[in-house]
């Protein structure tokens, strides 16, 4: 049986012919990204690019790259009203009279690209009532909300994982045809957990819950969960929630007490709420401290959230001991 490819796929799932193809249009910019990133220094697009993005933190150029690849792919497309990216200050107006608004981190785990390790995009759509100048508003709906969710990681194969809120697909880029083919479908996170993913040398500045919930992990056998666990920690959002969704785990980028006003490193609109779509459509749970994270009402496009998301269980137990 031939694998079906993804216009074939999302032809399948009931969404309409809008979304089908802002879908397509993502996964075809994709291809050139990760043709970029294939090149890498050859074509001399390592490195930095010189300059901050709006969160402060170093542009690579392939961020750049990447940002400007997308941003023109969507633009052009008359569904697409209006985008919000990582590495735009200010939302980017594209067509009045479409329908769709779409958030995305260009590149994501982009201090990877300079040690030839694993990097993604992530892309969230939104759907808009709104009519003449977009605004940021419109944007500032919860996760819940979301019509597609996806990213694309660029590893030893290229992959896109997509969910149009009935399940999750993967799809696995054939370097001989150039197309996605579906590989995996009905994606659902094992209940049963011994991993967990987080910055260890962040622990001293997260909050006590938090402490508590690792410190029991990290005991291993002899503590109170009475058995061992594995560390991993891949420092690009996507490749880490990608191994979640493969064989189960808990990820979190916790709340940490440096910078209380910021809440958590990741960002909700473009990196929690489209990864939290896919990991609780793979029957898994997505929460901070306080509540699901898919609930959250945005107040911008740029906030950030602390995020804990994989198995429903090691969630909830998590989660737990920040109330108690
Ligand atoms: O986009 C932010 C990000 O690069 C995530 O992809 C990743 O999970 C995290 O930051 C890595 O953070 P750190 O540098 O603390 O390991
Ligand atoms: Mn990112």
């Amino acid at each position: 049986m031939p694998y079906p490819s993804l216009p074939e796929a999302l032809s399948q799932q009931d969404i309409d012919t809008d979304l089908q193809t802002v879908v397509l249009q993502l996964a075809d910019t994709s291809i050139a990204i990760s043709q970029a990133l294939a090149k890498g220094a050859l074509a001399g697009v390592l490195g930095a690019a010189g300059a901050e993005n709006v969160q402060g933190e170093d542009q690579k150029k392939l961020d750049v790259i990447a940002n400007d690849l997308i941003k023109a792919a969507l633009a052009k497309l008359p569904a697409v009203r209006g985008l919000a990216s990582e590495e735009e200050e200010s939302v980017v107006a594209c067509n009045t009279d479409g329908r769709y608004l779409v958030t995305f981190d260009p590149l994501d785990g982009s201090s990877n690209i300079d040690i030839n390790s694993m990097v993604g995009t992530i892309f969230s759509v939104l759907e808009s009532s709104g009519s003449g100048e977009v605004t940021e508003a419109e944007f500032l709906q919860p996760g819940r909300a979301q019509k597609a969710a996806g990213y694309v990681l660029y590893g030893p194969s290229v992959m896109l994982v997509l969910s149009t809120g009935k399940g999750v697909t993967m799809f696995t880029l054939d370097p001989d045809s150039g197309s996605y083919l579906l590989t995996a479908g009905n994606v659902a996170i094992p209940s049963d957990t011994n991993e967990f993913s987080v910055n260890m040398s962040n622990q001293r500045h997260w909050a006590s819950g938090m402490q508590r919930y690792i410190g029991e992990l990290m005991a291993g056998k002899d503590g109170p969960r009475g058995k061992n666990y594995n560390m991993r920690w891949v420092a690009a959002m996507v490749a880490d929630v990608h191994r979640i969704l493969c064989r189960g785990g808990l990820f979190t980028y916790p709340w940490d007490d440096r910078k209380p006003e910021q809440a958590g490193k990741l960002r909700l609109m473009y990196e929690a709420n489209p990864m939290g779509f896919l990991v609780e459509q793979a029957g898994g749970e997505v929460w901070t401290p306080e509540g699901k994270i898919l609930d959250i009402q945005p107040d911008h496009i740029h906030q950030r959230v602390p995020v804990i998301l994989g198995a429903a269980e090691e969630v909830t137990t998590c989660v737990s001991y920040h109330q108690e």
